[in-house]
């Protein structure tokens, strides 16, 4: 039957140990699949991994293995693939910080695209051809028009969108290429949140670019205040629109996504955005966040952030239509979670500052 076939299927993770890798990996290990995860911890650290294990206890534990490894080097991957027959591949390694990739193009280049065709040669090679890709509504630039829908034409505002821009039209070359392949684009929005064990969350080094992760370090008293970049929009309060997303609705769209690569039928290379479709300003996510913790949320008024869209949502009809996927969690759960996670671990993974 189906489910005992579900229990064999082998998933190789790489960037498991990440933000998102974390919540999705437990989510896998609860379906029944084996997992394995390459990370070369540049961005994470071996106790996110231990903490996955408690949550999926010693018996689903079993069935994951980590490795050491980064994605650039071949050795590193015909270890990995020579020790397992992978049914499929989630690729989440890469490096994501927009203002980084400015001043450091050249790294981003190096770690997202060469670690992407490395990975693909090596699954071409294993006869592993089944990937579910991180894109990211990056990919959107600043659309002209909101909803996002998934054949909007694509544009990137900074080297890391490129990265992923170019990474899917890759990807669509080698599926015409060779129509074996089966690969699935999820373009998350704003991923948010964390498990609500408030046991794994994300937890960013050094000073923290993205709104939550910055909010959470406010509150917790990490930072003094929150600044907020533009208060001049066309919006209702002045500041910008973004379509955030629980980790763990993220982490569900993987699984939605696997089963279709494992269904029949034709996929060829697709897209799906992850968002909820609802849009929501920093100052709504500041009270939002404010009323699950309790805590006061100063804030600083300040000009716009370059590059940043004044609005951006994700048309939802797609991922719910072809993966039978939709988002469960809106703003307060986000909140409640994120805060879970940083009362309980207001370092994040380390016990002391
Ligand atoms: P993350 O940094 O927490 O996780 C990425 C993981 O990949 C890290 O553990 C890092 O150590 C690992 N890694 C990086 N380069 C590697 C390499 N060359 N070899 C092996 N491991 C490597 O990031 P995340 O938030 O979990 O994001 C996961 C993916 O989703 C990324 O590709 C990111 O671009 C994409 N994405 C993230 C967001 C977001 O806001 N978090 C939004 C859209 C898309
Ligand atoms: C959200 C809003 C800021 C920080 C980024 C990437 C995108 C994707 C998701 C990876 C904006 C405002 C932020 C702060 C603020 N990642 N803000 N003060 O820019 O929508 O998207 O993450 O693929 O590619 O660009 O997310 O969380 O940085 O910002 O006022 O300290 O919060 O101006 O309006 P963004 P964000």
């Amino acid at each position: 039957d189906s489910s005992s076939l579900e229990q064999q299927q082998s998933i190789l993770v790489t960037g498991g140990a990440g933000f998102i890798g974390t919540h999705t990996v437990l989510q896998l290990l609860r379906e029944g699949f084996h997992v394995t995860i390459i990370d070369n911890l540049d961005n994470s650290v071996p106790e996110a991994v231990d903490r996955v294990r408690d949550l999926a206890g010693p018996a689903l534990s079993r069935n994951l293995h980590f490795y050491l490894g980064d994605l650039r080097n071949k050795e590193d991957l015909e270890k990995v693939f020579s020790r397992t027959r992978y049914d499929g591949v989630i690729h989440f390694a890469g490096l994501k910080a927009v203002g980084e990739s400015v001043a450091k193009p050249l790294l981003y280049y190096n770690n997202n695209l060469i670690g992407t065709i490395n990975l693909y040669e090596f699954m071409g090679r294993y006869g592993c051809k089944k990937m579910v890709f991180s894109s990211s509504t990056t990919v959107y630039g600043q659309p002209d028009k909101i909803p996002c829908i998934e054949d909007f034409d694509l544009r990137a505002m900074n080297p890391y969108g490129r990265t992923k821009l170019f990474l899917e039209e890759m990807a669509r070359d080698i599926q015409k290429a060779d129509p074996e392949w089966r690969i699935i684009h999820l373009r998350y929005f704003n991923p948010v949140g964390a498990h609500e064990s408030g046991h794994i969350g994300e937890d960013p080094k050094g000073i923290p670019n993205n709104l939550m992760p910055y909010i959470q370090q406010v509150a917790v008293g990490r930072l003094p205040e929150l600044n907020v970049y533009g208060y001049d929009y066309p919006t209702k309060d002045g500041t910008a629109i973004r379509d955030y997303i629980h980790v763990m609705d993220i982490a569900d769209g993987h699984v939605a996504a696997l089963r279709k690569l494992f269904a029949t039928g034709d996929i060829g290379c697709a897209a799906y955005n992850l968002g909820t479709g609802r849009g929501t300003s920093v100052l709504e996510m500041v009270a939002a966040f404010a009323k699950a913790s309790g805590k006061k949320i100063p804030i600083k008024l300040c000009p716009r952030r370059p590059g940043d869209a004044t609005a951006v949502y994700a048309s939802t009809e797609k991922a719910q239509r072809e993966l039978g996927w939709t988002a469960k969690y809106g703003i307060e759960e986000m909140c409640r979670d994120q805060w879970n996670w940083a009362s309980k671990n207001p370092y994040g993974y380390r016990s002391q500052p």
